[in-house]
């Protein structure tokens, strides 16, 4: 029975091989002869973990938008009918609205992981660009997402949001009115925000993501070592001229990353069936409420992910130099890879000056978050905000000078394996 089986799928590999000869050379290079280094540890399964909650996202998207109505008049009343009478429409919607904070969460990492082992150095500052350009669009993405609901956050969230564009100086009225086609949040910005959430983003990060994929394969994966095994011995059981420190990426991590995309996909069910909501931060309370322009809710915010950065919006008096200040953030992490001048990547080999001023980033970066979800109205947590923010550029803006300064250890010719 197996060997029919093992044959006609020879068969059909054949049939396609005659017809499509560029895909098998492709596939090896992808995964059977693409050698990773064989010390990655357990910060490298985030990448996978972020294309296994993109693929999420896409397809229980597919499902939402059979039962969604994007106007102003039925968007809420149709996610309260997936909810209650589509059959599972409940699991596909908190699949969908839980799994873009899941998402935050495995990109954060991601992002962590590659500001730990230096990761964005050279040869592979395109592949952190890349990056960075997925993150804009996730974050856009995700705004997008959130309006369609028209629960009184999506309402609000997109009136405060949009606005902030009013703060450009001579365009900026024409442009708040240009994006919402409106002046205010109403049928016809929903139908441009679906229009753009369901097809046009969505297009556009797939096609990133392959980028970022397709640049880091012409350089070779980075390790927790830093160390370039393209530049190492060659020669390893599978092939004479592969780095001797590489395994293929298939069957290799493949069956690695399948292990660990299991136990994420247990605690991605846990809080999607117990806490899907997650306490009003993965979905705000004030969003099982639809829409009213009459009616403003008391704190507006917005999603966990994007409180550091709304935190650094209104802790700035002026709202241009907040708008400012805010899109500053996010700009300047683009440059990371020109702005750390250690001549070692992994945290691994370097000193105790780095690891501070990465605990410090993630202090300020966590604690940003927090001031950004709360009301805004404490004046001590406005100055403490402020602080965290100066903090936060100081880490980027003075990044060339401590990473060169940081004394740091020989790194080994050759990986190294830790548990
Ligand atoms: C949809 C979002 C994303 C997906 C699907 C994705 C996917 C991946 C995958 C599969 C890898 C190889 C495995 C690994 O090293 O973990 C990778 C590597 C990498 N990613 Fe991403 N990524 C995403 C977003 C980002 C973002 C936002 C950044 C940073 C701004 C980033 C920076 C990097 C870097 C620097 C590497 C190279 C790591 C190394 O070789 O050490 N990625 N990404």
């Amino acid at each position: 029975m197996a060997n029919i089986f093992i044959r006609s799928a020879n068969g059909v590999m054949d049939w396609v091989n005659e017809r499509a000869p560029a895909l098998a050379p492709m596939y090896r290079k992808h995964m059977t002869e693409y050698y990773a280094p064989k010390n990655f540890n357990i910060w490298y399964i985030f990448g996978v973990l972020s294309m296994v909650a993109l693929v999420n996202q896409i397809v229980t998207g597919i499902f939402l938008t059979m039962h969604y109505k994007p106007s102003a008049a039925e968007a809420f009343a149709s996610v309260e009918y997936i909810m209650r009478d589509v059959e599972w429409g409940w699991l596909i919607r908190y699949m969908h609205s839980t799994g873009a904070s899941l998402f935050f969460i495995v990109v954060y990492i991601h992002m962590f992981r590659a500001l730990m082992y230096g990761s964005y150095k050279k040869p592979r500052e395109l592949v952190w660009v890349l990056g960075m350009l997925i993150y804009l669009v996730l974050m856009a993405e995700a705004f997008l997402g959130y309006v369609l609901p028209w629960g009184q956050m999506s309402f609000w969230g997109a009136k405060v949001i949009i606005s902030l564009f009013g703060a450009i100086p001579v365009i900026g009225g024409g442009l708040v009115e240009w994006i919402m086609g409106d002046y205010l949040p109403g049928d016809a910005t929903l139908n441009r925000f679906f229009a753009l959430h369901v097809i046009a983003l969505p297009l556009v990060l797939l096609l990133l993501v392959v980028l970022h994929i397709g640049a880091l394969h012409e350089v070779g994966s980075s390790n927790p070592d830093g160390v370039e095994i393209k530049k190492g011995p060659k020669g390893n059981r599978w092939s004479a001229t592969a780095p001797a420190d590489g395994i293929p990426f298939h069957p290799y991590y493949t069956v690695k990353d399948t292990v660990y995309v299991g136990f994420f996909l247990i605690a991605a069910a846990f809080i999607i069936f117990f806490a899907p909501a997650f306490g009003g931060w993965f979905l705000e309370h004030d969003n099982f409420t639809e829409a009213n322009r009459l009616v403003t809710p008391e704190h507006i915010k917005p999603v966990w992910y994007y409180t550091p950065f709304y935190a650094m919006l209104r802790v700035v008096p002026d709202k241009l130099g907040g708008v400012m200040v805010m899109f500053g953030a996010i700009a300047i992490l683009f440059l990371v890879p020109w702005l750390d001048r250690a001549k070692v990547k992994s945290v691994r080999y370097r000193g105790w000056i780095t690891k501070l001023m990465l605990a410090l980033l993630v202090v300020c970066f966590v604690w940003l978050g927090k001031i950004g979800a709360g009301p805004g109205t404490d004046p001590v947590e406005t100055i403490i905000g402020r602080v965290l923010t100066f903090l936060y550029f100081a880490f980027f803006i003075t990044m060339p000078l401590w990473s060169k300064l940081d004394k740091t250890k020989p790194v080994p010719e050759r990986v190294t394996m830790h548990d």
